[in-house]
């Protein structure tokens, strides 16, 4: 049986006199279940500290992006190594305001998976698809080729050290989520889609669903059978909201 991952996708929002309040409220609230592991995504300036308030919990930390490359002359960018290094054990790659903001293209997207693997780093793959693919049938072959570029970069095997996260555009920050058996759709067809190169890895790995994840939505999304664990935007900026998620996974 899959483990629950419960990730907490800070955006770039917070300041360090909040996150310190905020980063000990959900230290202090998580549940205590060996089947929920808890995340938190910071901006990079934070991550650091974020790290050293969470020395001894069983609280992990990541980072938003990562460049694809390992060093150099890349002004603004940060390395895999040095994530590793300021104590990250995740990275977010291709979550959609990269994709769309910022121009990062599938091929990007699969550079920095294989970098951040490279360093070891757990990559946290985002794939999902817009309202309008949505709506002109797409939503298979979207994330067919934003996880096919991946597994072409990679290999099926480099996915025994991932995770995928099923975030629908339309979803996130729109306080619209997707139905349970919406969500769980696209999550069946995620693992039947890993299942086809990998049985063992398809069933191993873990598929997050992130778009207006909250309290109220949680237990009905993580009790599918593919669902396994969330992506939290909004809901990650206040312990209560996100603990309540949390409390949710503990209990499913
Ligand atoms: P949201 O964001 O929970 O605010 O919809 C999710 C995400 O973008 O990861």
């Amino acid at each position: 049986m899959r483990d629950f991952l419960v990730a907490g996708n800070w955006k770039m929002n917070g300041y360090a006199a909040g996150n310190t309040a905020l980063v000990a409220g959900i230290a202090a609230g998580v549940p205590h279940s060996a089947r929920v592991k808890v995340l938190l995504c910071p901006p990079f300036p934070y991550l650091a500290s974020v790290v050293a308030q969470l020395q001894g919990s069983n609280v992990a930390v990541g980072a938003q992006t990562v460049s694809e490359h390992q060093s150099g002359a890349f002004t603004g960018e940060v390395a895999p190594a040095m994530l590793r290094d300021v104590g990250c054990e995740y990275v977010i790659v291709g979550h959609s305001e990269r994709r769309a903001l910022y121009g990062e293209t599938s091929a990007a997207v699969a550079g920095k998976f294989k970098a951040a693997l490279g360093a070891g780093l757990k990559p946290i793959l985002c794939v999902g698809e817009t309202l309008e693919e949505r709506e002109a049938g797409s939503t298979e072959s979207v994330v067919d080729e934003q996880l096919g570029a991946v597994i072409d970069t990679v290999g099926i095997a480099a996915f025994a050290s991932a995770v995928v996260a099923y975030e629908p555009v339309w979803a996130i920050g729109t306080g619209k989520t997707a139905s349970p058996e919406q969500a769980q759709e696209v999550h069946r067809h995620i693992r039947a889609l890993l299942a086809g190169h990998d049985a063992d890895i398809a069933e191993s790995t873990q598929i997050l669903y992130g778009g207006s994840m909250k309290g109220e939505n949680a237990a009905g999304l993580l009790g599918m059978p593919d669902i396994d664990g969330g992506l939290i935007g909004g809901a990650s900026l206040k312990a209560v909201d996100f603990l309540a998620i949390a409390n949710a996974a503990a209990q499913g």
